[in-house]
């Protein structure tokens, strides 16, 4: 496994991380000896970045890797969200109130079974909350207490990356980056490189769209809390379907896979850190760890921004 520094935390985290959202059932029903077996494999391979949420399954996703990583929480670099409201009246709304995230982030402590998270992310907040929030404070005193080592954001619009490193509070920036969704490169990257603040790519298949295995009929598979259902509705599923089948020419002949050469793609640039893909057992993990020894050719990596650039007109 290759090891990157995150920015100006100065953690060396591996290359590929391991993303949990799946293993709340956000990617269609799982069971918890499956998701075990994915963390299992992340720690035999080297794998040392996880990221969680209090929002996977309203807790599910912590709860699990609390059991999971029990006794051996030293062995990970701990990451998760809060923010997001998951239960009563006023679910689906965010909230970057101190006294919310306050609560919240003891309730993630309680469930991953730890003191302290290595990093605590904002989850989705906007570019007020980013510019003029008063949690940056109360983050800055769970720090000194010890309760988290670092703090940063994880966000949606490139305008709120753009805040977060201008704002040069946030040590960290998640965002989805993938060969579909490239504009965090001409838009953020660059930025957030000159001013050391660490990046991790999330959704790095594009939600598994770039595993290249799914067809038009996988659509109506997609039901409630899975994330594709929401994702990619209407035509749009066979739209970016589309555009994946212009990626072919990175497995053609080479013997790599479309995912492994799509995790190489977010690893080739340098502002990245860590990458994050969803893994939902131990097959997937040892897959997307092993993307991490791929070096896609200058040319192909060319011709991938150039697709995207062109508006996937081949
Ligand atoms: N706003 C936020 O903060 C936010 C939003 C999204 C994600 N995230 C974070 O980023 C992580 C990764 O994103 P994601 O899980 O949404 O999307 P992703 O990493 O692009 O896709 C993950 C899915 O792809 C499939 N897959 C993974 N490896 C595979 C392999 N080797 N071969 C075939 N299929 C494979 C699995 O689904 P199937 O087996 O069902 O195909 C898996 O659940 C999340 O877990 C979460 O930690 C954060």
């Amino acid at each position: 496994m290759e090891y990157r520094t995150l920015g100006t935390t100065g953690l060396r985290v591996s290359a590929i991380g391991l993303g949990t959202m799946v293993h709340a059932g956000h990617f269609g029903p799982m069971n918890d000896a499956e998701s075990l077996s994915a963390i299992d494999a992340a720690l035999e391979l080297g794998v040392n970045f996880i990221d969680t949420s209090d929002a996977y399954g309203a807790g599910y996703s912590e709860t699990l890797l609390g059991k999971a990583l029990k006794g051996r929480r030293d062995k990970v670099i701990l990451a998760t969200k809060g923010g997001n409201i998951m239960a009563g009246p006023n679910r689906g709304k965010t909230d970057f109130s101190s006294v919310y995230i306050g609560r919240v982030m003891d309730e993630s402590l309680k469930r991953l079974q730890t003191d302290y998270v290595d990093l605590y992310q904002l989850h989705n907040p906007n570019v007020e909350v980013i510019e003029r929030g008063e949690v940056w404070e109360l983050l800055e005193r769970r720090k000194k207490e010890g309760k988290i080592r670092h703090y940063g954001v994880s966000i949606n619009k490139m305008e709120e990356g753009v805040a977060a490193v201008k704002g040069g509070r946030s040590d960290t920036i998640q965002v989805e980056y993938n060969m579909l969704v490239q504009q965090p490169a001409q838009e953020l990257f660059p930025l957030a490189q000159k001013a050391n603040v660490g990046v991790i790519a999330r959704a790095p298949l594009r939600r598994s769209l770039l595993t290249g295995k799914l067809t038009v009929a996988d659509q109506k598979r997609f039901l409630g809390e899975d994330v594709r259902a929401r994702n990619f509705p209407g035509d749009l599923f066979a739209k970016e379907l589309e555009k994946v089948e212009l990626f072919r020419f990175l497995e053609r002949g080479s013997g790599r896979s479309l995912a492994g050469a799509a995790i190489a793609f977010c690893l080739a640039h340098p502002a990245v850190s860590v990458v994050i893909p969803g893994a939902r057992n131990a097959q997937q993990m040892r897959e997307n760890a092993a993307a991490a020894d791929l070096r896609l050719p200058l040319q192909e990596l060319q011709r991938v921004t150039e697709l995207w650039r062109n508006g996937f007109r081949a």
